[in-house]
């Protein structure tokens, strides 16, 4: 062979190797016998050939050949080397690997506290009924003998969708709704979302749901309202709470009252969360005013009531011992999926 020729075969063979880096399996098994191949590999046959080269030609031809199969060896090795470890990682299953994280869903916190408490009043004769969340100011204050003039009617407070109507800014407009459509003996909770110009801060929200309670029938006392809250106070809280009535002021109730039970953190020795005070507020309250009867056409000389409005993210803030209002908006899981059991 000439050795041109043979110059020539090994620079063909030369840029085969070359592209050995990049070759996949089968074009590695390919190549491994167009060059190697025993009896018909390019570079076998260059160094048998070499004995036809002129002495002198073949010393440096047999050399640059030679080399040029240990790089060739070494090259296929390397890369069936990193071929056979990519299949490897393709295929093995690592069995200690911690599995994915399977999500359940669960209710929020304050969904929970609303059913639980809509059920312990189911329990004494309560229905659960619903409202709208757009209200008329008649429905709003009027009937509910809150003056328009009354700071809770400004403009400043409430969140005024049109003239004259507004989001309710609490679920007691539910009562006159109910007073002129039933006649007693009334006995609901209407639990619902209420819209104030509040800010967002940590014991405040713009948001927040309301239950508001309705008892009315002939004889209903202080007494009996009382009695229902010891009941749901006892049947909610942690056993052994305590219950405290304080005076009020309210437009639609008279008396009023507001209702405070020990603060669940320092059982009643005083803490940050209850402001020193042992107690924490849970609700507004009183004996259904006269003049709300009246405006709703129910005979106020025959019947007695009493109403209630509490605040479910307040009650779920003091039951959890959640300091900022705000959490309870966030949806961040990590608070969250504290609740899911
Ligand atoms: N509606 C009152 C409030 O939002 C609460 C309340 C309801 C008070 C019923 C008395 C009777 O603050």
């Amino acid at each position: 062979m000439p050795t041109t020729a043979a110059r020539e075969q090994l620079d063909g063979i030369r840029s085969t190797s070359d592209s050995i880096p990049e070759a996949d399996s089968d074009r590695i098994s390919e190549i491994r016998r167009d060059l190697l191949g025993r009896k018909s590999g390019r570079l076998t046959r260059l160094l048998r050939s070499l004995r036809d080269l002129e002495p002198g030609e073949r010393k440096e031809i047999g050399a640059a050949a030679n080399l040029l199969k240990n790089q060739v060896e070494s090259a296929l090795e390397a890369r069936e080397q990193i071929l056979s470890q990519q299949t490897a990682s393709d295929d093995e299953v690592d069995l200690t690997m911690p599995s994915r994280k399977g999500w359940r869903g669960a209710l929020h916190p304050v969904t929970t506290v609303v059913d639980e408490i809509c059920e312990i009043f189911r329990e004494i004769g309560f229905t659960r009924i619903v409202g709208p969340e757009a209200e008329t100011e008649e429905y709003n204050f009027t009937k509910l003998n809150i003056p328009l003039d009354h700071p809770a009617a400004d403009m400043q407070d409430s969140f005024y969708l049109a003239p004259g109507v507004v989001l309710r800014t609490h679920t007691s407009p539910m009562q006159a709704h109910t007073l002129e459509q039933y006649e007693p003996p009334i006995r609901i909770v209407v639990p619902g979302t209420v819209y104030r110009r509040d800010p967002f801060d940590p014991s405040h929200s713009p948001v927040f749901e309301q239950i508001e309670g309705l008892a009315v029938d002939e004889g209903i006392s202080f007494v009996d309202f009382k009695a229902a809250i010891d009941f749901f106070v006892a049947r909610f809280f942690a056993k052994g709470t305590s219950v405290r009535f304080r005076p009020s002021f309210f437009p639609f109730t008279e008396p009023s009252a507001e209702v405070d039970v020990g603060c669940p953190m320092c059982s009643g020795s005083g803490c940050s969360t209850c402001k020193q005070t042992g107690f924490m507020e849970i609700m507004g309250a009183g004996m259904v005013h006269p003049a709300v009867f009246e405006r709703c056409g129910v005979d106020a000389e025959k019947y007695t009531g009493y109403a209630f409005g509490m605040g479910p993210h307040r009650i779920a803030m003091i039951r959890h011992g959640i300091p900022d209002i705000r959490m309870l908006f966030q949806n961040d899981m990590r608070m969250l999926s504290q609740f899911v059991d």
